[in-house]
């Protein structure tokens, strides 16, 4: 034991691991690392609290037990990673479309190998870190984060040197083109965007269009069962898709599969409240698309895309929870907080004959981040 109440070595006499005795300006009473001036301060520095051994610092045989565990993780990773490789070269894409929830089995087998490679290797990581990385508490004091100004003036200097040497600023026409090269490199990734649209072609008019037609039926999310207009309460928020994501043979809605299914889950998703009438401001021209104060808009966020959600009844705001854009639902959702630059896009709302809720169209507007609506302006 040495004065600062840190073993020496562990109770079997086995020495403590590589740093764990040696003296730190950390550790030890307040008293010794505190400056002289600062001791005269009001509230006194309380120096660190007491060190705490692990037992890995103190017992050979749980350094040895935790050492094989994070080994067993990095092996566990690599069986991982060897299985994606595999998954790769035995599945195909496209085939087994309804293996897990509409995606393809060579996506989850892929996903899930790769990802349980990753959470091992940062399993183990951490928990190389917490059992057996070397425990001391260290204290560094802050100094000044620039270069002192001898060791950037060499720096300039010796940039200057460089160019100098390499003759850039006499040869005009070597400069140029370099930056020229360089500049146009840039090129390949902006191309590159446009495999981000959807399918084989550059077909802008899909995105900017949604699954929602004339007459058809609002359903609830996950259940996929019709809305009757009388069901919705004052203050409800009801998260909402369009009926053809819900099949049956009865409303005759063709079955969609893997992406496809999932892009047009994604553009359909809705949000209905019901609201006082008489607190709707609506836009002009969509005086007649609410039904008895239900009201309904895209659920994606105009900013980049989020669903949304968080909605306070009696302002009638609904918060994006990524960056915190509000839109006012009683006033065509217009944005009264926040990064989005355009309102919620409304669907507009009719009743069938059987009092259900149904879609007067699809969205006037394209919904979700607005990059491409400018196009349209
Ligand atoms: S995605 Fe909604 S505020 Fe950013």
């Amino acid at each position: 034991m040495n004065d600062d109440n840190r073993p020496m070595n562990a109770p079997d006499g086995t020495p403590l691991p590589h740093g764990a005795n040696e003296p730190s300006a950390a550790v030890g009473s307040a008293d010794s690392h505190v400056p002289a001036h600062r001791q005269a301060e009001p509230i006194a520095d309380p120096g660190l609290p007491e060190h705490t051994w692990r037992p890995t610092d103190i017992d050979p045989k749980a350094e040895k037990r935790a050492e094989r565990q994070v080994a067993a993780m990095f092996v566990a990773a690599m069986i991982s990673a060897l299985l994606f490789v595999v998954a790769y070269f035995t599945l195909d894409v496209g085939d087994n479309w309804d293996t897990v929830a509409g995606l393809g089995a060579s996506t989850v087998a892929l996903g899930v190998t790769l990802g349980v490679s990753l959470l091992l290797i940062g399993i183990g990581i951490i928990h190389l870190a917490r059992k057996l990385m070397a425990d001391v508490e260290i204290i560094e004091m802050r100094h000044p984060a620039a270069s002192p100004a001898e060791d950037r003036e060499a720096t300039v200097q010796a940039l200057n040197d460089g160019l100098d040497e390499a003759g850039i600023g006499r040869r005009p026409l070597v400069r140029n083109t370099m930056l020229g090269a360089v500049g146009v490199l840039g090129l390949p990734a902006v191309v590159l965007l446009r495999d981000l649209a959807p399918g084989d072609e550059l077909d802008i008019d899909k995105l900017a269009h949604t699954i929602w037609e004339p007459g058809m039926r609002l359903v609830r999310d996950v259940v996929g069962t019709p809305i009757l207009a009388s069901e919705v309460e004052m203050g409800d928020l009801i998260n909402a898709a369009p009926e053809a994501m819900f099949p049956t043979e009865e409303n005759g809605y063709p079955e969609l599969h893997g992406a496809e299914e999932q892009s047009e889950k994604a553009k359909g998703a809705i949000i209905i409240v019901r609201m006082n009438p008489d607190d709707i401001i609506p836009a002009k021209g969509r005086e007649k698309w609410t039904v008895d104060g239900i009201i309904c808009y895209s659920k994606i966020c105009t900013h980049v895309g989020c669903p949304i959600s968080l909605y306070e009844r009696t302002t009638h705001h609904v918060l994006c929870p990524c960056h915190q854009s509000t839109f006012d639902l009683a006033d065509h959702a217009k944005v009264v907080f926040g990064p989005a630059a355009r309102p919620l896009p409304q669907l507009p709302l009719a009743v069938d004959d059987e009092g259900y809720l149904v879609a007067q169209s699809d969205f006037t507007e394209p919904i979700g981040a607005s990059y491409w609506e400018r196009e349209k302006q």
